[in-house]
């Protein structure tokens, strides 16, 4: 389609949100309090995130990858493991999952993904383990939980750690209990355009005491743990310990810290939560719905029984039958409609230089990594734009037919 006929309407996006009155308002309390960097704010974040992902503490971070990074760096040094030990990462997910074992020495170990939810699949996790396994790394796609029970139960079979990569997914619970709170640690992104923003940003989970000081010295450099956040030296009676060891750093350790402004974004979001999940899954409810009658050439998401779904995006699978993904996505986007591959990582051009082509050994990430893809579902999605893109896929199949 050549851009004169490109439709004049304003694309819909993968990600997409709204600043609330609320947030502007607390960022501006942030900027006139002469306290930008861990403070009040980050405070009241951390609790507020970790109490709804049902953890006793949560860290902040400048981003779900660094969670990735401090949390196995913190459970490497716990544990004792040794470089080149392994981790067992889905062959479906965002890079960071896996460069982050790679970053901290170790190697990460793919196992392949269930067909129908797309995340890691637990009757293949145990082939994959051997004697230098030491952790799995489920990940949360898409707002979707990972089938929990099985993975916790290999993974106590096997004295193996958890890290939860639940950079999508936030707030969704499976059989009762949230992501983030079955593991070590869960980690989180709040980059654009994921389920709660703060621009650029990350949360990590735990109800390890032990862990979380691991994690904080981490983030700040590998500082002595006495003396983490500005005002820690108000906190004990011993100022002159404080001084002294303050700027003794006991790791090596990273510059991952976040700021207030971050942190007063994500408390905002974190106030309206509900109901803009809710709108994820009611237009995503409406989607599956609209849709349906093309079931014989899409894949719509299915939510895992006893699981919520909170959608961070909307999933799709060009089956067979529906011709090949390059058209529909051509047509889509040409149409205003954006969409994104399905965390292809197998065939990213620099894993297939380090590990080869591996897709007989992943059919079903090699079959997603042709076939699937994901539009958005987000709250500054109107009903009207929810309408046309349901039009969209009709009309593109009527055309080819
Ligand atoms: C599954 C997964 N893990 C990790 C990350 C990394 O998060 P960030 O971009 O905040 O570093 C993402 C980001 O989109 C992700 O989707």
């Amino acid at each position: 389609m050549d851009t004169a006929h490109r439709p004049d309407r304003p694309q819909i996006g993968v990600g997409g949100f709204e600043i609330s009155q609320r947030a502007k308002d607390l960022v501006a309390e942030v900027l006139d309090s002469g306290r930008i960097t861990s403070g009040p704010m980050m405070a009241n974040f951390e609790k507020e995130f970790s109490r709804l992902h049902d953890s006793r503490y949560a860290l902040m971070t400048n981003s779900g990858t660094s969670c990735l990074q401090v949390a196995l760096a913190a459970l490497k040094e716990m544990h004792g493991w040794e470089d080149g030990d392994e981790v067992l990462v889905p062959a479906v997910t965002f890079v960071a999952t896996s460069n982050v074992v790679m970053y901290n020495g170790l190697r990460p170990v793919f196992v392949d993904v269930d067909p129908d939810y797309f995340t890691i699949d637990p009757n293949l996790i145990e082939e994959r383990i051997t004697e230098r396994t030491r952790a799995i790394m489920p990940v949360h796609l898409s707002g979707l939980p990972c089938d929990m029970d099985p993975i916790m139960k290999i993974a106590s079979h096997h004295a193996l750690r958890i890290i939860e990569d639940s950079a999508e997914t936030m707030f969704a619970r499976y059989k009762g209990r949230t992501v983030g709170s079955f593991g070590d640690i869960g980690c989180f992104s709040t980059y654009a355009a994921h389920i709660i923003t703060t621009g650029v940003g990350g949360i990590c989970t735990t109800s390890d005491p032990d862990l979380l000081v691991l994690l904080k010295s981490l983030v700040n450099h590998g500082r002595d743990s006495i003396y983490i956040r500005m005002d820690d030296d108000q906190k004990s009676d011993n100022v002159f310990e404080i001084a002294n060891r303050r700027f003794s750093f006991i790791r090596l350790g990273h510059s991952f810290r976040a700021t207030e402004m971050e942190a007063a974004l994500g408390l905002a979001e974190l106030e309206q939560h509900e109901q803009s999940i809710r709108r994820r899954q009611e237009l995503a409810r409406r989607l599956t719905e609209g849709l349906s009658d093309l079931d014989t050439m899409l894949q719509l998401p299915k939510i895992r029984p006893e699981c919520d779904h909170t959608f961070m995006f909307y999933p799709i699978v060009i089956r067979d039958e529906g011709g090949n993904r390059d058209d529909i996505i051509r047509y889509l986007e040409e149409n205003r409609i954006e969409t994104r591959y399905l965390l292809p990582l197998i065939n990213q051009p620099i894993y297939r230089q380090l590990f080869g082509n591996l897709d007989s050994e992943y059919p079903v990430a090699a079959r997603l990594n042709e076939r699937a893809f994901y539009i958005g579902c987000h709250p500054a999605i109107s009903n009207s734009d929810n309408e046309y893109v349901i039009e969209q896929f009709h009309t593109f199949f009527e055309e080819t037919g």
